[in-house]
């Protein structure tokens, strides 16, 4: 019996090591395989939905699919409700083989350039942090995108207040939303298509409303039309519009410089800015979202002082949006850190 069990031991020993090391080889071997796959084909694998580029995938879908072209968005896209119209585009909510979409239209034959510009950066920044594009028809000027029934974060107060989702109206929910927003302003500083401005700001409203609240409580950004490309260690600098902008809202260096030696207003000697402009922006923008809410004041608090930085008369000296991003995220921490001490 002893004999038996040792000769069988000195039997499988050598057999279970041999098994582990080709085991160990063929994961190394499939490690590097994949990793060849994902670095060939990175373009392939690259939207968050996961699916290849120029594909989408709906909640509601089990499969990606390629973006609808001119010949399906007629004969497969219809209109259910007019759902938003800004000045560039009508919004319908319409269904496509039983999912639900966004069909935006051009508004008027006036804004077919924004209308085209909104589409080819939806095209280029599909991201995570960017409304998903269904598919498109230059013929018809339309384009299909993922529909998000909570509409633009201008709704927040009044999605928050439904009993259903009054257990979301918490500063946690709240300062996440927020750090979205701050992460688009990254993205869109760092995009794959260069430095991009959030031109279409000129108020708070105006703002809130080319962002779209998203079921599971995070937001997107949705209109595109307009988003100037700046270098400023190239001097390429730009102007949102050219009419006089006035308010609070805007950044400073938007306003007209020479309103008190009475000069009227004039483009072409109105100064170029950068993409400072959407970081003074961030506090108003911010302290709406985080709206009045327990937990709230805690978070004003520790925002304080970056806030304050973005409110920099002048715009070199205020922060990124990713220093503001980092500031947020290690806030976020801090509350909730100081919340459980005070337990
Ligand atoms: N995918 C969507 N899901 C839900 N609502 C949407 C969607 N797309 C747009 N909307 C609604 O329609 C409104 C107008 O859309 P959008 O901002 O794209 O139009 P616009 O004409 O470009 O506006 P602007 O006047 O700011 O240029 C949005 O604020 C939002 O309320
Ligand atoms: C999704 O893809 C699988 C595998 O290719 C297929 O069997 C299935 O029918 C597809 N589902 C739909 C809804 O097209
Ligand atoms: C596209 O245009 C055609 C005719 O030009 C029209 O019949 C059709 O309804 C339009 N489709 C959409 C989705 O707008």
């Amino acid at each position: 019996m002893g004999r038996h069990s040792s000769s069988f031991n000195s039997f499988v020993f050598p057999v279970v090591m041999g098994c582990l090391a080709a085991l160990m080889l063929s994961s190394a071997l499939i490690y590097l395989y994949l990793e060849g796959v994902y670095q060939s084909d990175e373009k392939l694998v690259s939207t968050h939905a996961g699916c290849l580029s120029q594909h989408f995938k709906l909640p509601s879908m089990e499969n990606c699919s390629k973006w609808l072209q001119c010949s399906q968005i007629k004969s497969e896209v219809h209109k259910v409700k007019l759902i938003g119209q800004g000045a560039v585009k009508k919004v319908y909510l319409a269904d496509w083989k039983g999912h639900k979409v966004a069909l935006s239209e051009l508004a008027s034959l006036e804004y077919r350039e924004d209308f085209l510009h909104g589409l080819s950066m939806l095209q280029a920044l599909q991201d995570s942090l960017v409304v998903q594009l269904v598919g498109f028809c230059l013929e018809n000027n339309s384009i299909i995108t993922q529909h998000h029934p909570h509409g633009s974060l201008l709704n927040l107060e009044n999605v928050l207040a439904q009993p259903k989702y009054q257990h979301l109206n918490t500063w946690h929910i709240r300062l996440r939303l927020a750090t979205d927003y701050v992460s688009i302003l990254h993205y869109l500083h760092n995009s794959p298509a260069g430095r991009r401005v959030m031109c279409d700001s000129n108020s708070l409203e105006k703002t809130l409303s080319q962002f779209l609240l998203t079921n599971d409580f995070h937001v997107v950004i949705n209109d595109l039309d307009a988003l100037p490309e700046v270098n400023p260690s190239g001097g390429m600098l730009v102007k949102c519009g050219s009419r006089e902008l006035t308010g609070h809202f805007v950044a400073p260096e938007q306003l007209w410089p020479f309103i008190d030696d009475e000069q009227p207003f004039s483009d072409d000697l109105m100064p170029p800015y950068d993409e400072k402009t959407d970081i003074w922006k961030i506090p108003d923008v911010t302290q709406f979202i985080m709206g009045r809410t327990p937990g709230g004041d805690l978070v004003h608090f520790h925002l304080f002082q970056i806030h304050k930085e973005c409110k920099n008369v002048l715009p070199r000296l205020r922060p990124s949006a990713f220093d503001v991003l980092k500031t947020y995220k290690s806030v976020y921490g801090a509350v909730v850190r100081e919340n459980r001490d005070m337990l």
